[in-house]
């Protein structure tokens, strides 16, 4: 209601007119990527909406992502005081909590550490490259037994219900040194209900910016809740067996190692960290919730993919089965001979944008974007799909042609086209588990187009409409493989 005073020479945001009380969630609506994509149309890649009365910026192109997050990547960085960040891990999160710069900038190292030690560090692990090729591997020849076995069994399965068990086993290896059982019924409720947690975390919620809705009867935010509880209560339990068994002499995984950090931090009078040891170890929350949920997304949507393209299924088949051949299990080494698949998963990326707009960021202190002026604490919505499918970037940008990123005789990866696609943010909260996700989904792939041959079934219909949330997934299906020889 206090409209700030604007600085001399700078301008003030463009946008729709809000209606009281609602603002304009009327036109912002069930599908925010696409209604804020045709708003930039209109109004710039700078403008400003109300969600209720709350004033929200929205960022589009890939110049401007690139000014307000990498150039002035400091005024940019914060995150939101959102009632559903609030509720999250107990506010404790490292990526969705307002924690100030300093406390958030030390646990993001921190994280990137551990996570480093336990995953992509080479020559870590016998017979592998690193930890993270052998688990993948591991699990990966896991699941097409399992495929296989249900095929068997049942003619049909949810690739969705199996992919989250095994991608889970992965960063279940690297936090807590445990896999799980494809049955296990604690674990297939927490992974199977994350559905509702990204509803609730996507940018837009109106909850989030209208309260007199978080007391409403809501059966989204009710479920948030439980699931929230439930994987709290689930990582606790794991973490307290940890303290119970740490030995300083053998680190065995990453809450071990965040334990460690607050054991030398305390002998290190020196140290100047103020940050609680509850706060160090609940980054293990972070690395689980990330490390399962945006992956599975992106394998299942790939599965998804194969099916609705066979012929280029075949073709990607055909790539592995000449240049890896059928007697051994894809490595990470093969990447660079296989450009086909490497454009098929940044097509991916582009096409599907499953994660159409980064977590929602927020300015640190009075700023101007590109001749507009933005006050401090405004929540700043980044929105990665418009980028994606940008016509005055991509040619027919609602095509699925995973050659757009070839070179002309099909032998590498555009690589300045390939790094237009968003998908992981950019600058200062830019992703930390990128080239983890990078990899598990290559590897996975891999390893599943080697060995099987995805299908539709008849009288399950591919619905490939996406759902909106902060990972958009699509909706749950039956589909079919048949083992190749
Ligand atoms: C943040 C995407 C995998 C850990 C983010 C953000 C995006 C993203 C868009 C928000 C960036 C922003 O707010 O500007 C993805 C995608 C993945 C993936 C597409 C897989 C395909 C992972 C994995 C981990 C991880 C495997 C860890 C094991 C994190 C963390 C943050 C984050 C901790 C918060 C960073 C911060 O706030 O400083 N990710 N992510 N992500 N991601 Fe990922």
């Amino acid at each position: 209601l206090l409209r700030p005073k604007i600085p001399e020479g700078l301008q003030q945001l463009p946008g729709p007119k809000p209606v009281p009380i609602i603002g304009n969630v009327l036109e912002v609506g069930r599908n925010p990527h696409l209604s804020l994509t045709a708003m930039a149309e209109h109004y710039g890649s700078v403008y400003q909406i109300h969600i209720g009365m709350r004033p929200v910026v929205v960022l589009s192109g890939i110049k401007t992502l690139r000014q307000a997050l990498i150039r002035q990547g400091e005024d940019f960085a914060g995150r939101p005081d959102l009632h559903s960040f609030r509720l999250l891990l107990d506010g404790k999160s490292l990526a969705f909590s307002t924690d100030l710069s300093g406390v958030w900038y030390t646990r993001r190292k921190l994280a990137t550490s551990a996570l480093r030690s336990f995953s992509i560090v080479k020559g870590s692990s016998a017979g592998y490259s690193c930890i993270l090729e052998e688990h993948i591997c591991k699990e990966g020849e896991y699941l097409v037994k399992q495929l296989s076995s249900v095929m068997e069994a049942e003619g049909h399965f949810d690739p969705f219900r199996y992919i989250v068990i095994s991608v889970t086993n992965v960063i279940c290896g690297m936090c807590f040194g445990r896999r799980y059982h494809h049955d296990d019924q604690e674990l297939l409720n927490l992974v199977n209900m994350s559905d509702e947690v990204g509803r609730v975390l996507g940018s837009g919620n109106l909850a989030d910016f209208i309260p007199f809705l978080r007391f409403l009867p809501n059966h989204t935010m009710k479920a948030f809740r439980e699931i929230n509880d439930r994987f709290t209560t689930f990582v606790q339990k794991i973490v307290m067996e940890h303290y119970t068994t740490f030995n300083k002499k053998n680190i065995r995984d990453i809450t071990d190692s965040l334990i460690n950090h607050c054991e030398d931090r305390k002998v290190d009078e020196n140290s100047n960290i103020q940050v609680s040891d509850e706060k160090i170890v609940a980054i293990v929350n972070d690395l689980f919730g990330a490390g399962f949920d945006t992956i599975s997304t992106a394998l299942s949507w790939a599965v998804v993919y194969l099916v609705a393209y066979p012929e280029f299924q075949e073709k990607l088949h055909q790539e592995l089965r000449e240049r890896v051949g059928m007697d051994r299990t894809p490595r990470l080494s093969d990447k660079p001979k296989l450009p086909l698949l490497d454009a098929f998963i940044i097509e991916l990326f582009r096409h599907t944008s499953f994660l159409p707009f980064t977590i929602p960021h927020c300015t640190t202190k009075d700023t101007a974007l590109n001749g507009f002026f933005i006050p401090k604490d405004t929540c700043v919505f980044i929105n990665q799909w418009q980028v994606n499918h940008d016509p005055t970037i991509w040619k027919e940008p609602f095509s699925f042609y995973p050659e757009r990123f070839l070179s002309p005789d099909g032998t590498e990866v555009n690589k300045v086209m390939a790094e237009k696609v968003q998908l992981f943010g950019m600058g200062k909260r830019r992703c930390i588990g990128e080239t983890i996700g990078r990899i598990e989904v290559f590897l996975f792939l891999a390893i599943l187009l080697q060995r099987l041959q995805f299908h539709k079934v008849p009288g399950h219909p591919l619905d490939m409409t996406p759902e909106y949330g902060l990972t958009m997934k699509h909706k749950r299906c039956q589909l079919g493989a048949l083992l190749r020889e």
